[in-house]
């Protein structure tokens, strides 16, 4: 009886030795795979982060290079600038994406799994001229996941013919996760670029800044005044026959602000949710609620906010810190804030006249009302 009890007991000791066996190799199991998963992330975040500082060093070393826009600080130059030539095969044309040459300070990127690449804009800013074009470029690059082309390329107006490889080579690298951006305020009002914009990505996302086209026409002629001494007053190049009856709407900084007939163009190819549009007035007077919206339509977090920017009373014009610690103040360069002539209030009111029908329609179309006097 005793060896029964003996042995029963030796059979249930070795039951329960079994299961601890099998907690204790599950346990194991799942600890390492935890551990492996954990570590993979870590270093894979590690690496990241390392290729965002090398670019963004790269970049501040040579804030001294010149820009085509001349509205562009210092500090705010082409990133394309500072990248070798890429090579590029033809094969990457129709993904969008050229590869890394072989520079040597790009061993220790690929070493880590990492490919920084140049690929074709996913968003356009593409007007309009005057309205702050410049400011809305300089504002949502601070973001991290934004990399933009600093000059204008005019690639859908002025260079299409040079090809989409053309095109990329303009571009900035980035890495996965970072969105490509460029400005050429006139592709708004050229006929032929909607559809080659749609040609090249129907998805692509626009974004485009307005403002009261009266102020808009006066920004224009004071910046087209700055580089030629000898240009007639303002009233008379805006109106036929020196009276304020008829407008002269083949002058130029009067036709751009018919935004209606213009923005019917880009809505035969873009459905209205792939356009964004800013007001040009409010992006001065509260830059990051426009910014907020900004990076909503792009599907970014929301980095750049109101501890970005402070309104410098020198210039008359917000400005922004480059980062949240507020350490380097940026204003934009002396072409952008100018001071606008002295027009006559009648002439004024007459292109208020003039732009009422145009901007009723445009409220119309975007479905926003801007509220232009
Ligand atoms: P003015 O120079 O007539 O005032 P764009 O960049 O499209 O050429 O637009 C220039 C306009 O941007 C300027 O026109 C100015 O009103 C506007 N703007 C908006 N935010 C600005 C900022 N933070 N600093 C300077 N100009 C700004």
């Amino acid at each position: 009886m005793y060896v029964s009890i003996w042995c029963h007991n030796l059979n249930l000791s070795s039951r329960s030795l079994a299961i601890a066996l099998v907690v204790c190799v599950t346990l194991v199991y799942f600890s390492y795979s935890f551990n492996a998963c954990l570590f993979e992330s870590i270093s894979r975040s590690l690496q990241q982060s390392n290729l965002r500082n090398l670019l963004t060093l790269q970049r501040r070393n040579v804030s001294s290079e010149p820009v085509k826009d001349a509205g562009t600080a210092p500090e705010a130059t082409s990133s394309t600038a500072i990248m070798p030539n890429s090579t590029g095969s033809a094969a990457s044309i129709g993904s969008g994406i050229a590869s890394v040459d072989g520079a040597p300070k790009y061993q220790m990127l690929r070493q880590q799994g990492l490919r920084p690449s140049r690929h074709l804009p996913d968003t356009l800013i593409i007007g309009v001229k005057k309205s702050g074009t410049r400011a809305l470029l300089e504002f949502i690059r601070l973001h991290p996941d934004v990399r933009a082309a600093g000059s204008e390329v005019h690639f859908f107006d002025r260079h299409y013919q040079r090809g989409l490889r053309w095109y990329r080579h303009h571009m900035p690298y980035t890495i996965e996760g970072q969105i490509t951006m460029e400005k050429t305020p006139s592709y708004f009002v050229t006929k032929e670029v909607p559809q080659r914009v749609y040609h090249m990505n129907p998805a692509t996302k626009l974004l485009i800044v307005v403002r009261d086209p009266v102020t808009r026409a006066i920004s224009d002629y004071t910046q087209a005044a700055s580089k030629k001494a000898d240009m007639k007053r303002f009233e008379q190049l805006a109106f036929v026959n020196g009276s304020y009856s008829v407008v002269d709407t083949n002058w130029g900084p009067v036709k751009i602000g018919v935004y209606a007939r213009y923005l019917e163009h880009w809505i035969l190819y873009f459905p209205l949710s792939q356009l964004l549009f800013i007001s040009g007035e409010r992006l001065i007077m509260d830059p990051a609620y426009e910014i907020g919206r900004v990076q909503d339509f792009l599907g970014l977090k929301r980095v750049v906010t109101e501890k970005h920017f402070y309104f410098n009373a020198t210039k008359g014009f917000p400005c922004l810190f480059k980062s949240e610690a507020r350490s380097t103040p940026h204003c934009l360069g002396k072409t952008k804030g100018r001071n606008h002539p002295h027009i006559d209030a009648n002439a004024i009111e007459r292109l208020r006249e003039f732009y009422r029908p145009f901007n009723n329609k445009f409220y119309q179309l975007t479905g926003i009302n801007f509220a232009w006097p």
